[in-house]
């Protein structure tokens, strides 16, 4: 499949929800790839081709970000590291706030699963405000690894989530941008 293909059946795929989960917000609804085994094999090859020799570690975000995090690092038979919600993950682990349109948010990594100095490919679904990506950055560099990359099923350009992931000097791919 080339990637004009690749991007064609995903803009096919993907369901456009309107006002959900607030009016005004329209949500993109990933599940229908997962009916879709051959585009589903399709997209974790472009995401790893992205990847390939860059990267020592895969760092996936919860929950979205698992679907093709693991996926991808098994395709680059490098380690993945689950970054998680808050209260989820037994100690040691190390913790980052984030905000929120409203309050605020915390992720969590157990300690130990990067190790200072990898190259790190920070993975979610979607790149929105940046704020959760960012968050996830932090707590890959708070115990001394580097973000080289991070990639995304879907970069939302109006919300200029790259902008906010520019301090991390890495390189940024989404599959698909609205
Ligand atoms: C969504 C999405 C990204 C994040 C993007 O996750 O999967 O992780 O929001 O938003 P941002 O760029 O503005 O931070 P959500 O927190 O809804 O949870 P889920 O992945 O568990 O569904
Ligand atoms: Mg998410």
């Amino acid at each position: 499949m080339t990637k004009s293909e690749l991007i064609h059946q995903l803009e096919n795929t993907i369901e456009n929800i309107p006002d959900f989960p607030k009016p005004g917000i329209q949500f993109k609804d990933i599940t229908p790839i997962f009916l879709n085994p051959k585009l589903y094999e399709e997209v974790i090859a472009d995401l790893a081709d992205f990847s390939r020799g860059k990267v020592d570690a895969v760092c996936g975000i919860e929950s979205r970000g698992y679907l093709f995090g693991i996926a991808i690092a098994v395709a680059l038979e490098v380690p993945f590291v689950l970054i998680r919600k808050k209260g989820k993950l037994p100690p040691p682990f190390v913790g980052e706030k984030y905000d929120l349109e409203y309050g605020s948010a915390e992720i969590e990594m157990r300690t130990g699963q990067i190790k200072p100095g990898q190259r790190i490919l920070v993975h979610d679904d979607l790149l929105a405000t940046g704020g959760t990506t960012e968050a996830a950055a932090k707590l890959v560099e708070k115990q001394g690894a580097k973000v080289v990359q991070f990639s995304f099923l879907i970069g939302l350009k109006d919300l200029h989530g790259e902008e906010r992931l520019k301090q991390f000097n890495a390189t940024v791919h989404s599959i698909l941008e609205y």
